[in-house]
């Protein structure tokens, strides 16, 4: 099978070593071994996700998770806003009205980031009856970042009784996102994005004021109920059978990220996104995101030359690698890079050297 190195937000490449570790045999999940493997993804999760708080682990992908935040953190009589910039903003919205619950939607223009103003006013609106707010960190169908540890301290210090649920499926391990210095009361991730591990896992953050709130809520299912989770989480188990293979690889690429160290590994994020942004402008492409906003782990270009995306991308697949175009309306304005995982600088090196082979 010929290998095509994928630079598509997500699912990211893997390591072989990783891919390996998903091979050792089958244990049981009622096991003293099974225990350990579960305690010891979660210990180093709390390292990745900055927090003493629990995190939990599910399989299921991030929208599983999109879905539990809702059905714990809210209660029937109350509104949650869902705070609308791109694609997995309004999937969140989507879900809220899934559940059942009193969903609002505040809709900011596609390219441009959630701000602490916006949120100010739509909770003032309300007077702060609001249960919950959702915002996603870093929307990968723009490739914008938006600001949100000023607009949880806003929350936090006006709207008391209003939880902060954020989405960072596409940027946590590839962005700082210290959970607990932020106060986020909900942060959820997928395992196959900047963790550079196979889809199949979500880990969220959750904190004290979510399972507490969880014991008002009714409906709350059973696979996602955090009050469940939790009662297991305590003795390093699940409820449900949880997936052995992707628990062994997510434990050794754990160690992986904590080796290279959480600073060297958003710097290098950090350097590819300024590479992939530089290669971009000098060629006379735009941006979508403002300087300000724009994500660490995954570019959006617009295509102001008009260039044969699909040529682009076939030229590409002939050598070996893959990007991706633009998501919903944004097809054919805009195409992105995603420079997230354990991608090096020789490979985004690499990548932008073809792409100038094909502009050539
Ligand atoms: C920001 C964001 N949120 C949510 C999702 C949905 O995640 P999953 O596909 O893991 O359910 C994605 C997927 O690309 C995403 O990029």
């Amino acid at each position: 099978m010929t290998h095509v190195k994928l630079f598509i937000p997500g699912p990211s490449e893997v390591r072989d070593d990783i891919l390996q570790a998903q091979t050792a045999p089958m244990m049981g999940h009622r096991s003293a071994e099974c225990d350990a493997l579960v305690g010891s993804v979660e210990g180093k999760l709390k390292q990745l996700f900055m927090t003493g708080n629990r995190v939990f682990i599910l399989a299921s992908s991030g929208s599983g998770l999109q879905e539990a935040a809702i059905r714990n953190g809210v209660r029937a009589d109350r509104p949650v806003i869902n705070f609308i910039n791109g694609a997995f903003a309004q999937r969140w919205h989507e879900v809220t009205l899934g559940c059942g619950k009193q969903a609002l939607r505040v809709d900011v223009p596609w390219g441009e980031p959630v701000l602490p103003e916006t949120v100010d006013a739509a909770l003032a609106a309300l007077d702060g009856r609001c249960d919950a707010i959702t915002v996603v960190h870093n929307e990968t169908s723009t490739g914008v970042r938006s600001p949100v540890g000023e607009i949880a301290a806003l929350v936090r210090s006006k709207y008391p009784d209003t939880l902060v649920f954020v989405d960072a499926v596409s940027s946590l391990a590839g962005d700082w996102i210290p959970v607990d210095e932020w106060q986020l009361d909900i942060c959820l991730t997928s395992s196959q994005k900047a963790l550079a591990l196979p889809p199949g896992l979500a880990f969220a953050a959750v904190s004290d004021r979510t399972l507490a709130r969880a014991k008002d809520v009714t409906g709350r299912g059973w696979y996602f109920d955090f009050l469940v989770l939790e009662k297991y989480l305590v003795k390093n188990t699940t409820p449900a059978t949880p997936a052995i293979s992707l628990l062994r690889a997510a434990d050794r690429q754990l160690d992986h990220i904590l080796a290279e160290g959480l600073d060297a590994r958003v710097a290098r994020h950090r350097r590819l996104a300024g590479m992939t942004q530089t290669w971009a402008l000098e060629r006379g492409f735009g941006l979508l995101a403002a300087e300000d906003f724009r994500s660490l782990t995954v570019t959006c270009v617009e295509n102001s030359r008009g260039i044969d995306f699909a040529g682009l991308n076939r030229h590409l697949k002939q050598r070996g690698m893959t990007i991706s175009n633009g998501y919903g309306d944004l097809k054919g304005k805009t195409f992105r890079i995603a420079h997230m995982g354990d991608v090096t600088d020789a490979d985004m090196a690499e990548l932008l050297a073809v792409m100038d082979e094909f502009l050539a």
